[in-house]
């Protein structure tokens, strides 16, 4: 398995977007390509991670954006549903955490499903406030502070 950025606009993009789609918009009975939700226009300058099998298939993605110097907004982290519980999403969230944090990024927020928040607490996440309706699905904001901000 192999950790790696994907770059926009490759097949390796699209492959994530199909996953992105499959995995979080078809079960809510949404379509991530429809534009009646989510905005495809910023996508260029999002940060794009994925993990790959040996022969390059795309099993797992997550993307980033770079909210200011120091603040990044991770989204749309998803596995392959028959890899999921594997340890695939962990290794691919430590080394993108690894991957932002190496760029300068020192704090990082997500909004998390609730059904999904165990994991995001299980990587060193905070929950912060009350839950809150997206998507039609609870979800908590969190974060995570790598170094104490001196501001
Ligand atoms: C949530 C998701 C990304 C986690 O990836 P994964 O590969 O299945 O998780 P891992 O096997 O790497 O699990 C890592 C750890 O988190 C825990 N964990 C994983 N999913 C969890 C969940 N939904 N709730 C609580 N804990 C969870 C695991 O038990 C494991 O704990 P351990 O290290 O103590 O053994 C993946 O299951 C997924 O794509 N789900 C569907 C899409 C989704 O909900 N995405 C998140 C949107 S906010």
């Amino acid at each position: 398995m192999q950790y790696q950025i994907i770059k926009y606009g490759t097949d390796a993009y699209t492959a994530s977007l199909n996953l992105r789609h499959e995995t979080l918009r078809v079960p809510l009975g949404m379509d991530l390509f429809d534009g009646s939700y989510d905005d495809l226009s910023n996508e260029a300058r999002y940060f794009h991670f994925g993990a790959f099998s040996d022969d390059g298939e795309l099993l797992a993605s997550v993307l980033g954006i770079p909210t200011s110097t120091k603040e990044v907004r991770i989204k749309q982290m998803v596995v392959s549903k028959t890899l999921q519980n594997q340890g695939v999403g962990k290794r691919l969230f430590m080394a993108f955490e690894a991957f932002l944090l190496n760029l300068g990024f020192k704090e990082f927020i997500l909004h998390a499903r609730m059904t999904a928040h165990g994991f995001y607490l299980n990587m060193g996440y905070q929950i912060l406030g009350d839950k809150f309706q997206e998507v039609g699905l609870d979800h908590y904001k969190m974060r995570k502070t790598f170094f104490p901000s001196s501001d």
